[in-house]
């Protein structure tokens, strides 16, 4: 029997922040418009964003579009490319109140404005005094935001298919995405998806490593799509590190608990940070704070019976601000730590929680690659939006609020052009039967039971060595070792032994589609690390302690197909204003 199939004008895979305002932007253009979720669409990741939303609103503090670009590229150490900087800081405030009239819930200042919190990296006139640039709901602003925008799709008619797994994209002969073929998680049935366009924005991938504050969903599957695809993976190097996660566990406990005023201090009660970074202390930006952690713990400054965290003090600031602005920071606290962050300090250490790096992609969120269409043509019907992509605003180091951000312009971008393209390419291009042939090999490879380890200690394996050869800090010797033992491990991956109830119980199956993915954003990241010698934000060379724009001011593109690394240009031009030039970056 066939497979069945769909046909739609546009799918989206994935139902965080970015795939819901691209899929509204669409539905609202009288698309027909299916949206692909692994996860009931409000559990995927955006909900659990914490500290909230940049955009110069000038509410709290004066602010500026182009002082939000000046930290942005500077705190992207000078890789981010500055005409799409430039393009998110200037729309920021816009889009901002666009999803307040949408009915996001911000907390508000007495007169009735957004209220904005101090974050990292975040200052007045190019580097002066701290700004307040982020707009929360709380400390809950992903959840606000995500429920809004699955709200306002629903009204919208956008089509959802929950908990189906997208196995691959699927191209024509000459090129075109003309959609993907996706499982039903329930049922084990493929389903084919036929679509003018097609947009991943499948999020982040930070559990290839074991300590991450990213949910288990966050597995990198677009970015494996697009790598089995032929398509080049951008700067996996850069993995932000986020200063405090809960101390043993991971979870995420906000920047916003520094902006509203916490502060970290080491074993002896000293405020290290003076040390490192005099002038914005707390709130420098992650790299810069996520290190210093790592050298106080090196150093045996580190607190706890193994010294392998500090704290994080937030009494100070009463009991009333932290139940009021920080109910879920105090509610994570004492499930996870056991303490009331009210009377006592949290125990925090840096967590992995960012891919700055993912699918190439220009200021429409087209995906652009170095392949058949030429050096840096756009992928006919293919675009990629939010973590999954790299457009490149982050650079090599995100600031904090620039996140959800992120989604928010480059989602509503994407849907904008998709529009545009469908409007120009108004028919379905025909699926081959031999394009879906192939990619039900993706699914048939997990048909068999293996007879290799499980599942669960492959995955073991792979996050201990990326935990172990490619973290904070990373020197040529432990790469090299990295690069081994984390090759090694892909070959292994084909003799993986599933459960004996895979077929039966599909969340097995889907575990090891996960591994799969996981695996190859693993090798990406450990590869492209692995090349480049210099030290650039979240990248910390020890061996290459500085930064090198002579040489590394550039992009590297990782290709799956004989692990072959490529390298472009940053675009260094912004649009309308003048360039920011590479300086010593001092916080
Ligand atoms: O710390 C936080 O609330 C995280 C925000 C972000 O990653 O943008």
């Amino acid at each position: 029997m066939g497979i069945a199939r769909r046909r739609f004008d546009c799918l989206v895979i994935g139902a965080g922040g970015g795939g819901l305002r691209a899929a509204l932007q669409l539905a609202q253009e009288d698309l027909h418009v299916a949206v692909v979720s692994k996860v009931f669409p409000t559990r995927s990741h955006t909900v659990a964003a914490q500290g909230g939303i940049n955009a110069a609103l000038g509410n709290a503090l004066p602010d500026n579009w182009h002082w939000h670009m000046y930290d942005t590229v500077k705190g992207s150490d000078y890789l981010g490319d500055q005409d799409a900087i430039e393009y998110m800081c200037r729309v920021a405030p816009r889009l901002v109140i666009e999803l307040e009239h949408y009915g996001v819930p911000f907390t508000r200042l007495d007169n009735g404005r957004i209220y904005q919190r101090a974050f990292g990296g975040q200052s007045q006139n190019f580097g002066g005094d701290q700004a307040a640039r982020t707009c929360p709901a709380a400390d809950r602003t992903g959840h606000a935001l995500l429920h809004t925008l699955y709200q306002q799709n629903m009204r919208a008619q956008t089509h959802f298919f929950d908990e189906y797994f997208a196995i691959d994209l699927l191209r024509d002969e000459e090129g075109f995405v003309v959609g993907a073929l996706v499982l039903d998680i329930e049922s084990g049935e493929p389903l084919v998806i036929e679509a003018k366009t097609t947009l991943l924005a499948t999020g982040g991938a930070c559990r290839i490593f074991r300590t991450s504050s990213n949910a288990m969903i966050n597995t990198g599957d677009g970015i494996g799509m697009a790598l089995r695809a032929g398509l080049p993976a951008q700067d996996m190097e850069f993995v932000q590190f986020h200063p405090t996660g809960i101390a043993g566990y991971g979870m995420l406990i906000s920047e916003g608990v520094r902006g509203e005023g916490g502060y970290l201090v080491n074993k002896d009660g000293e405020r290290f940070m003076e040390r490192y970074a005099p002038k914005a202390l707390d709130l420098a930006s992650r790299d810069v704070v996520s290190r210093s952690i790592a050298i106080e713990l090196r150093e045996g400054r580190g607190c706890g019976p193994d010294g392998d965290h500090v704290l994080l003090k937030v009494d100070h600031l009463g009991a009333d601000l932290i139940k009021k602005r920080l109910p879920g920071i105090r509610e994570s606290a004492m499930h996870f730590a056991g303490t009331d962050p009210c009377e006592v300090p949290i125990p925090v250490a840096p967590t992995a929680h960012y891919s700055m790096g993912g699918i190439p992609t220009n200021l429409h969120g087209q995906v652009v690659a170095p392949e058949r269409h030429g050096p840096e043509e756009a992928v006919p019907g293919l675009y990629a939006a939010g973590e999954c992509a790299c457009v490149s605003v982050h650079g090599a180091n995100r600031l904090g609020g620039n996140s959800l951000l992120d989604i928010i312009v480059f989602g509503r971008a994407a849907g904008e052009h998709m529009a545009e393209y469908i409007r120009e390419n108004p028919y379905n291009r025909p699926v081959a039967d031999e394009a879906v042939d192939r990619a039900m090999q993706g699914l048939s490879r997990w048909d068999r039971k293996g007879d290799g380890i499980s599942v669960a200690d492959m995955y073991d394996r792979m996050s201990r060595v990326m935990e172990q050869n490619c973290s904070v800090f990373r020197t040529e010797e432990v790469m090299a070792e990295g690069v081994k033992r984390i090759l090694e491990l892909e070959e292994q991956l084909e003799d993986v032994r599933l459960s004996d109830h895979s077929r039966t119980f599909n969340t097995a199956r889907i575990e090891a589609l996960e591994l799969g993915n996981l695996m190859e954003v693993a090798v990406a990241t450990m590869l492209s690390a692995a090349a480049r010698t210099e030290s650039r934000g979240a990248h910390s060379h020890v061996d290459y302690p500085d930064r090198d724009d002579k040489n590394w001011l550039k992009h590297t593109l990782y290709l799956k197909d004989g692990h072959v690394l490529d390298y472009k240009p940053v675009r260094m031009r912004p649009l309308s204003v003048e360039a920011f030039p590479p300086k010593e970056r001092v916080y």
